[in-house]
């Protein structure tokens, strides 16, 4: 359907498609650790910084020595538990003892964590986590932070060229079906483009945009798994699909501001327009049960109720401390009149993450040969039917780190 359209041809070592915190560890990892005789690209559908890990609030899991309650066995559980029982639990185990190496790399690129006043990590804790194991940076603004951090670093170095406003909208492979390249389309310019490479990274994010209402930007639409999926790569656990319980419901649109878990972590209880609790009718460990639980025990209040969303009641932190602990989430209670430690917070779910995919081992490999897909475009098998909280950008970052470190060790010239 291109052969009338002129497109120019170019050259690269390996190709990145989005540039959330997957993609852009990954262009950073490659850049300063790899051969990469014919450069490196990034591709990217909006700004180099707009990306779904931007948006993310609560934090990274991280299994530090130093935390003394934690330990990657009780992590491991966590994770196999709330993922009810679907997750793969060497990928688990994979991902939770690599998370303080990565997490150290991602420290030395200038990302930083929130520190108290003894200038020690702080861990906070999010639904179905036995213990306090979750980073944050910014209070509430932890992808904000780490993205930012990134794109920072990577504007730094020379030589890594960047395609804004871009989409890939075929991935090329040869009749041995390798992977050869691909095609994108500048639609600021209106220009296509074929890209001859023998390694192409999928780090697109998810799906939250299929939905009414979701937590995801605007960009978030599928599209690198569906570029996926027509080049032939198996896709794999299509129907998991995760809703966050406490989407701010106040808002114009169906792009949803998040109420981070964390709230809930720091003892914020879920409450009924009249102030009542209602989650001990549904799961013993209440507002920390399960995100798929509270999801739905959310929903059936709702319908029972005939109410378009329930209520967040956090009076219980003052308005100083919750400003401190989470400015974003402060300011946007706020801009609507709402003081979170005086009123309650309007709150319903919302499409948020989707733990199916591309279908790849830890280290990004797909069932193509040269495409490789990280981060929520893939599938590892960690999130089972339901993704333990925080564990998305360990896994970007793991996912990130792993697939470098397989294409340092093969030769990259040789695809
Ligand atoms: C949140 O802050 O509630 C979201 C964290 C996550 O999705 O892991």
């Amino acid at each position: 359907e291109y052969k009338d359209i002129k497109m120019k041809h170019t050259k690269y070592s390996a190709v990145i498609v989005g540039s959330g915190i997957a993609g852009l560890y990954a262009a950073i990892k490659l850049h300063k650790e790899a051969k990469l005789e014919d450069g490196l690209l990034i591709v990217t559908k909006s700004q180099l910084i707009e990306s779904n890990s931007k948006y993310a609030q609560g934090g990274m899991v991280c299994v530090m020595p130093e935390n003394k309650l934690d330990s990657c066995t009780l992590h491991i559980e966590d994770t196999i538990k709330a993922g009810a029982g679907l997750t793969d639990a060497k990928v688990a185990a994979f991902i939770s003892e690599k998370s303080a190496e990565v997490v150290k790399e991602l420290q030395k690129l200038g990302v930083d964590f929130d520190r108290d006043e003894n200038n020690k990590l702080k861990f906070t804790k999010e639904a179905a986590h036995s213990v306090n194991r979750i980073l944050h940076a910014g209070g509430d603004a932890t992808g904000f932070c780490i993205e930012n951090a990134l794109v920072k670093y990577l504007m730094s170095q020379k030589d890594i060229d960047i395609y804004e406003q871009t989409l890939a909208v075929e991935l090329l492979k040869d009749s041995k079906n390798i992977n050869r390249g691909l095609i994108t389309y500048n639609y600021s310019e209106n220009e296509y483009e074929i890209v001859e490479t023998p390694v192409v990274i999928l780090a697109t994010g998810g799906i939250g945009q299929l939905y009414k209402y979701t937590t995801n930007p605007d960009i978030t639409t599928g599209d690198g798994i569906a570029l996926a999926y027509r080049a032939g790569a198996i896709v794999k656990d299509m129907e998991f699909v995760q809703f966050h319980p406490t989407a701010f419901a106040l808002g114009e649109n169906g792009t949803m501001f998040l109420i981070s878990e964390a709230v809930r972590g720091e003892g914020a209880k879920l409450v009924d327009k009249d102030g009542h609790t209602f989650m001990e009718k549904y799961d013993k460990r209440l507002e920390l049960a399960p995100r798929d639980v509270v999801t739905r025990a959310i929903f059936n209040e709702m319908k029972e109720t005939n109410t378009s969303n329930v209520y967040l009641n956090a009076t219980h932190i003052s308005e100083e401390k919750f400003e401190k602990r989470f400015p974003t989430i402060f300011g946007t209670c706020r801009e609507y009149n709402i003081n979170p430690s005086k009123d309650y917070i309007p709150v319903s779910p919302s499409a948020h993450y989707f733990m199916g995919g591309i279908k790849t081992q830890v280290n990004g490999k797909t069932s193509t040969e040269g495409l490789y897909a990280i981060g929520e475009a893939s599938c590892t098998g960690l999130h089972g039917a339901n993704r333990l909280a925080s564990n998305s950008i360990l896994e970007c970052a793991v996912t990130a780190f792993e697939l470098v470190n397989f294409l340092k060790s093969k030769n990259l010239e040789e695809n």
